[in-house]
Order: structure tokens, then sequence, then C-alpha cells
């Protein structure tokens, strides 16, 4: 007769033979709750685009956060090093200018601290993170689009609300160079872990630069031969930036991606940027192809920026030995945008139907 301890043993090694479900429940507890679940997350190998390039195409499932994105990283860290500082105390409030993920993450961090929290972000937003922050107990300001020099830009009032209430910090994301230092202590490291330390390239594309930033930085500390390229949409200024070694901060079109291409260089980009060993300027023609091709090659609902990431990767497979190991970002899911990039008569408003090949086309199920 088996015993127990020996009839698990056996039934786990029957499970593990035929399924890829992952065993190893080592590290899955949580004892903070919530904080304690960020980041740890998988590194999916691409198959299809692996073979297509013959390197290997990892990325990050940061959509497996508990807010369901990167951003949920930086939130965390951000929080507990104003924590350590004093510069919060309990029953405070967190004021933030931030297009959705940040506020999010920010907003869960909040609930399970005990924290209030306040968010500005531009008005131009997918509606469904409006939405959410909302039901996470945020108090939300959508506010009209203008430049960063105009004093009504949602960071500077974010800013001067922080100001005009008492035990309030304003997070500035941007600037803060505690984003940075998350991805310095939790993401690369992962990623440097994962791949036992064989990592050939790395790219991303930078909304604040933190996540970009502070993995470029860990794995170039660990091995000064890995490549970084910087990924960049229409309408960044990052990728002229790089192209030009810091002359020219030219910009011009933009993107149905949220949550990224910059118009200045933040303190966050400003700390690496040159390390940068190339930039790649990815069109939304490609970038949505992408996305379907995740989605009906890999079965991965993943947003827009996650999509040209992959985009980036394949672009950085060629610059790396075949057999090389190549790693990206999927940033969060498909869920906050899916009323758009799944709905065709959205896709043909942006131009961008036509560009899906004829066997893609039945994932735009959305009128
Ligand atoms: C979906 C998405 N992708 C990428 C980024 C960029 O990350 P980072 O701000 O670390 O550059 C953001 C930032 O908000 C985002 O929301």
């Amino acid at each position: 007769m088996l015993t127990g301890k020996r009839l698990l043993s056996t039934s786990r090694c029957l499970l593990k033979s035929s399924t890829s479900y992952n065993y190893d429940f080592t590290g899955l507890i949580s004892q903070t709750g919530l904080p304690g679940s960020v980041g740890n997350t998988p590194l999916l190998k691409l198959n299809n685009l692996s073979k297509q390039t013959g390197r290997n195409i990892f990325a990050k499932a940061e959509w497996m956060n508990p807010g369901g994105s990167v951003k949920d990283r930086a939130a965390l860290f951000i929080i507990e090093q104003a924590e350590k500082k004093g510069l919060i105390k309990p029953g405070g409030t967190i004021v933030e200018g931030t297009a959705g993920n940040t506020g999010i993450g920010l907003a869960h961090v909040c609930r399970a601290k005990g924290y209030k929290c306040i968010i500005y972000m531009p008005n131009t937003q997918a509606p469904s993170k409006i939405q959410t922050l909302k039901l996470l107990g945020c108090e939300v300001n959508p506010v009209p689009v203008v430049p960063f020099t105009d004093p009504q830009n949602f960071n500077h009032q974010a800013k001067r609300r922080a100001e005009s209430l008492e035990n309030a910090y304003w997070t500035n994301q941007f600037d803060n160079l505690d984003n940075r230092q998350a991805h310095i202590e939790s993401t690369g490291p992962e990623i440097w872990n994962q791949l036992k330390g064989k990592v050939d390239a790395f790219t991303c594309s930078l909304g604040t630069g933190g996540t970009w930033s502070g993995i470029t930085r860990y794995l170039k500390t660990q091995d000064p031969n890995v490549k970084s390229f910087a990924a960049e949409p229409p309408g960044s200024c990052v990728y002229s930036y790089v192209k030009t070694g810091g002359k020219s901060l030219e910009r011009s079109g933009g993107s149905f991606t949220e949550g990224i291409g910059q118009g200045r260089i933040t303190n966050n980009v400003a700390q690496d940027i040159a390390l940068a060993d190339d930039a790649f300027l990815i069109p939304d023609s490609e970038t949505i192809v992408m996305l379907y091709r995740l989605l009906a090659e890999e079965g991965l609902y993943i947003g827009g920026t996650g999509a040209l990431n992959v985009v980036a990767a394949v672009k950085a497979a060629e610059k790396v030995p075949e057999g090389g190991n190549v790693v990206t970002i999927l940033a969060d899911s498909a869920h906050k945008y899916a009323e758009r990039i799944f709905s065709k008569s959205w896709l043909e408003s942006k131009d961008l139907y036509k560009e899906l090949p004829e066997d893609l086309k039945k994932y735009a199920v959305l009128d």
C-alpha cells in the first residue's frame, strides 16, 4: 500500500508529466496579503516567434500582478519607501498623476494599507480605467490634455493637490527614482534568475521609463554584454533622443498604445538612457498585427504596449546570435482596451483594420 507521502509524490509525478501546470508552489504564500503578491511573475517563452527567429523570445507576464500590470511594482515600492522615509503616516493620502495603471496599482496598495488615494489623469484614457479607479475607492480627476510645460498638466495638478493636504504624498512616478529602483530590486533580478544569467538582449517601451531603466541597469550591471533597446511608439521623443545621442527630442505622430510614448526625458529615463544600444520605432500597424498574432498563436490576451514590445523583441533577436535569449515585458492584458482594439469600426477609424491579415480578422469580433 502507498503511504500518504508516496501517494502525493506519485500523483505529482504523473500530473507533472502530462500537463504544463507548474507544481512548484515554493514562494506562493504572501504573509503580507496583497503587497506580498506583487512581482514574481512567470517568464513565458513565446514558442512561435522563437521558432520563427531562431532565438528564444521570453516575455514577463506582468498582467499577473494583483492590480493587473507592471506598474504594481513601482506603486508598492514608492509607497513603502515613503513609509520608510517618514513621508507618509498611517491614514494619509497618496496623490498621483497617472494614465491609469500606476493609479490602479496605487489604489490596491492604498486599500491594503489604509491610505486614501487621489488620481489626476488625462481625460483621453480608456473609460474603463477611470471606472476601475473609482471602484477601488479613489477620487479620480480626468483633466484636459496639455503639455508638461503648462501648469494645468495632470502631473502639476497632482503635485499641488498633495501640497494642499495634511499627511499627503505625491508619488511623482515620472521623476521619483524609487520607480526605477523597484525594477532594479525586483524585475531585473527575477529575469536574471529565471534565465540563470543567460540574457543576450532586453527591450521594452518607456512611459515613465522606470521599467526600462531599472531592468537595463540591473542586467548590464550583471553582464555588460547584455544589449538593451528602447522600443518606442510614434509620438515618443525617446527614439530620436537615442538615435541622435541625446541631441534631438523631435517627435511626430501618435499611437493607440496607452501609458508609453514620452514627450520629455524624465528623471527615471535620464539615469540610464546612455546605456541604450539602439532604439526601435514601432508603427501601430505592426503593433496591432502582433497583438492579434499573440492571441491567435500563443493564446495571450495582451494590451498594446506588450504587443509593441514583442515586435521590438523580434527586431532585437536579429542582433543576437542564433539560440540567444531575448527578454521583453507584457505590461498588461487587453481587458481595459478590448472595446477599442477588438472593434472593427474603431480599427477602421484608425486605418488599422486593413493591416490585419485575413486569417486574423475574425478576432475583431466587436462592431
Ligand atoms: C500598459 C503600460 N505599458 C507600459 C508602461 C510603461 O512603464 P514605465 O512607466 O515603467 O515606463 C505603462 C506605464 O504606465 C503602462 O501603463
